[in-house]
């Protein structure tokens, strides 16, 4: 049994997403809202839909810029980091999931992007210690076998998160 890290900031935002697209959807919404320096811890378990997320969020941010600009986003799962310059904003992707060692996690340069790039991170649990204090967790939780495309998404974010009340007005306040 794989143990989901608690996140350390209170519940702020839930919705219930009844499929793929409702949660690209959201995705597409809280691309907006964020810029860098933000991060966003993506938490729950295997296949509940982290990587679906980042991806929509990512290729919306390019679809701001131009139609022509949306490119592949594949899971970093054997990478561990895929990076993206969209216009001015640099974006990473994380999947933490493989990583070993604390000294990997050093050699990825995560904690100097953290302060400048706007950060996508899947299994935060493995970044012992190192979360910023302005992070916010999206935990993903998945439904029942029989409404197996159903996911919850909570928002636990920092009082002081810029984006937060935008956030709970798209995602319902919890
Ligand atoms: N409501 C939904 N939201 C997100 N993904 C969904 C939903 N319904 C079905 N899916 C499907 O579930 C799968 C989620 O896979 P994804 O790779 O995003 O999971 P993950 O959480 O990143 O897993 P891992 O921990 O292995 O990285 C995708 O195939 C996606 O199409
Ligand atoms: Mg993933």
């Amino acid at each position: 049994m794989i143990q989901l890290p608690a996140p350390a900031a209170p519940l702020r935002a839930r919705t219930c997403c009844s499929n793929a697209e409702a949660t690209s959807r959201l995705a597409r919404h809280l691309s907006h809202l964020l810029r860098g320096g933000d991060v966003l811890l993506l938490s729950g378990p295997l296949g509940s839909g982290k990587t679906h997320f980042a991806r929509s969020l990512i290729q919306a941010r390019q679809a701001a810029i131009g139609p022509d600009q949306v490119e592949d986003v594949p899971s970093p799962t054997f990478t561990l980091v895929q990076t993206y310059q969209v216009g001015e904003l640099e974006i990473w992707h994380a999947d933490l999931y493989r990583l070993c060692a604390t000294d990997e996690l050093c050699e990825l340069g995560l904690d100097s992007a953290f302060g400048t790039a706007l950060c996508l991170v899947e299994w935060p649990d493995r970044l012992v210690g190192q979360i910023p204090p302005n992070a916010a967790w999206l935990v993903f939780e998945t439904g029942p076998p029989a409404d197996a495309d159903r996911r919850w998404i909570s928002l636990f974010a920092p009082d002081d998160l810029p984006w937060l009340a935008s956030a709970q007005s798209v995602m319902g306040a919890a």
